[in-house]
């Protein structure tokens, strides 16, 4: 299996097929789609979000890949690779598909792709976002994993470009999840991961900015076509080895856009900080 059969083209939905320079639909018109230098296919779907500013900015893309190069999320994403390894076993599957939806610049797809290929499975990995700069750092960091075929592309992800019943995994980490096409995309045995902030997630950081701070409220919905089938929390504190690692992971945290100057400014003071890493990772499956 090749990422690009699991493909469609975002204008016809035809299937696609691709040379080294540019991707292209089987349809009628054969819509065509360049590979950038780095390997990612702008797939946005023609008009609004097509232009530069969809999904995190540059900005927000460096702050993330700083922080994330660090090593301090690595444990709950290697995690959700150990689950889909043992989820795919389990089904005696030895080949998967896998789309990481709204993948932000590709640490989590690719380490969770690695994990994957360590316990002997071939893993073929679509990662999405609407971000450009989000997908290009994705397909850079895709030249490092060996023994998987991995594909960044800049999508919606409420219009994925991704055939109907084609996938056995799709992970949302720390994004919004788009039910219906989840539900569209995987097959009737796949199952969907959602990771989302457990109640204590970064609470530390929480108490460094706000007088009174508050619990992340840890609540994931479930669409109908869904059940929720399993769940479990990874826990953990992590030292925050320096001033820019803190200011690094506030500005991917949703409180960087909520918190007043004055707030902000108390880590700036901040040299270190242990935090806890609370993740809850829901496993849905199709109805
Ligand atoms: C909080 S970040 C999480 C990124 C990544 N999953 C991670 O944990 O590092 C949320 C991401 O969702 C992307 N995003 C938001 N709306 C989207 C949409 N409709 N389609 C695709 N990506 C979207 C943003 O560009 C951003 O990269």
């Amino acid at each position: 299996m090749r990422t690009t059969e699991l493909l469609v083209c975002p204008v016809c939905g035809g299937k696609m097929s691709r040379d080294e320079k540019s991707l292209f639909c089987l349809g009628a018109r054969r819509h065509v789609y360049d590979v950038a230098s780095s390997g990612y296919v702008n797939l946005l779907p023609p008009g609004r979000m097509s232009n530069a500013k969809s999904g995190d900015d540059r900005t927000m893309i460096s702050s993330r890949a700083a922080f994330l190069d660090r090593g301090y999320y690595s444990r709950f994403s290697e995690r959700i690779g150990e689950l889909i390894s043992s989820l795919a076993e389990n089904q005696g599957k030895r080949e998967i598909a896998l789309a990481d939806c709204a993948c932000g610049e590709g640490y989590h797809t690719c380490n969770i792709t690695k994990t994957i290929v360590e316990n002997n499975i071939s893993p073929c990995v679509l990662g999405f976002d609407a971000s450009k700069f989000g997908a290009e750092r994705g397909a850079k960091r895709a030249k490092k994993v060996f023994g998987a075929d991995v594909f960044f592309a800049a999508a919606n992800v409420f219009s994925l470009p991704v055939a109907d019943s084609s996938v056995d995994f799709a992970t949302s980490i720390f994004a919004p999840v788009a039910w219906d096409e989840m539900s569209r995309i995987l097959k009737d045995d796949g199952y969907l991961i959602v990771a989302s902030s457990g109640e204590r997630h970064l609470f530390e950081l929480r108490a460094a900015i706000y007088d009174e701070p508050r619990e992340a409220s840890g609540v994931v919905r479930c669409a109908d076509g869904f059940a929720a089938l399993d769940e479990e929390v990874v826990t953990y504190k992590t030292v925050i080895a320096s001033n820019a690692d803190v200011m690094s992971l506030f500005s991917m945290t949703p409180f960087y856009y909520k918190t007043s100057k004055t707030d902000a400014e108390k880590l700036l003071k901040i040299d270190s900080l242990e935090v806890t890493v609370e993740v809850k990772l829901t496993v849905f499956g199709k109805k």
